[in-house]
């Protein structure tokens, strides 16, 4: 049997929806190799009209790197700083008999890239439109290739080879909380420009939420240089914006792209399936 896959453009600035697959049966291995170069070309994948459970998603997670199966688990390591071990979890506001099923609840989200404060981040995040909000809830995607290349030469001479320290804490709401971050929460080193190692193209690693001071330059010269990059990651010329439909499966690249996500109404529930894909050298945990 030959599938008939067919593409078509999400927006002009990244995306494709793919249609003709059918991700709760196995898919041959050239199918799932075509899949991943679809991946790497258009940033964000959107398979609409799916249904899939838990290990059909897994599966699919397997296509793109090493799926982070199990359950998500917080930990604190011997120094008392958060870990977590990389699985599957529901990002959602539905509470049962008060306490939250998932993770990211509510409301508005500033832009970042999972796994970000990791050594290791995630290479690409899997999420799977189970329960969508009548509005809002939108997940708006910034292309940092795009964004990089656009800078004056002057600029990307000057941040060529600058490292960030990037933290996540799950209390920031503002860049304020993210500069005064909690000691404990464990951070990582990231240079600024990267090479995506798949296409080689070079791309902005920086984020609002999540990209705490440049380690090379003193702190307001870094803190001035960081709001600038960030604003031009945040242009609307750089960002798609998806509105959520059940059935919808987006898979993104966390190396050259960031996500954010809308407000919206918090008496409507919200649910999606989320499954990580980690490099397959990544330690499990941290
Ligand atoms: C995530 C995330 C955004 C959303 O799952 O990492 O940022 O739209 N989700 O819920
Ligand atoms: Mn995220």
């Amino acid at each position: 049997m030959t599938l008939t896959i067919e593409i078509e453009p999400l927006s002009d600035v990244m995306g494709v929806a793919v249609r003709g697959v059918d991700l709760s049966k196995p898919v041959d291995v050239s199918t799932q190799e075509m899949l991943f170069e679809l991946f790497v070309k258009h940033l964000v994948l959107c398979f609409p009209e799916q249904r899939l459970s838990a290990a059909d998603q897994l599966r699919f997670a397997n296509f793109f790197g090493r799926g982070d199966g199990g359950d998500r688990v917080k930990r604190r390591d011997k120094n008392k700083r958060r870990t977590g071990e990389r699985g599957m979890m529901y990002v959602s506001n539905i509470r049962e008999n008060g306490k939250l099923i998932g993770v990211l609840p509510d409301g508005e989200m500033m832009f970042h890239s999972d796994g970000a404060h990791r050594p290791s981040p995630y290479r690409a995040t899997t999420l799977y439109g189970i329960k969508i909000p009548s509005h809002g809830g939108d997940t708006l995607f910034a292309n940092l290739y795009k964004a990089y290349e656009a800078l004056p030469s002057q600029t990307k001479k000057r941040i060529e080879n600058l490292i960030t320290r990037v933290v996540y804490d799950y209390e920031a709401v503002d860049r304020a909380h993210t500069i005064a971050a909690n000691p404990v929460l464990p951070r990582a080193h990231h240079s600024l420009v990267k090479s995506h190692p798949d296409t080689k193209k070079k791309t902005l690693y920086l984020s609002r939420l999540m990209t705490q001071d440049i380690v090379d330059l003193p702190a307001e010269e870094g803190e001035e240089l960081l709001l600038e990059l960030f604003d031009q990651c945040e242009k609307p010329e750089f960002v798609y914006t998806h509105k959520w439909k059940v059935g919808d499966l987006l898979i993104w690249d966390n190396r050259c792209t960031n996500h954010a996500r809308t407000d919206f109404p918090p008496e409507e529930e919200r649910m999606l399936r989320r499954f990580t894909v980690s490099e397959p050298d990544a330690p499990v945990e941290s």
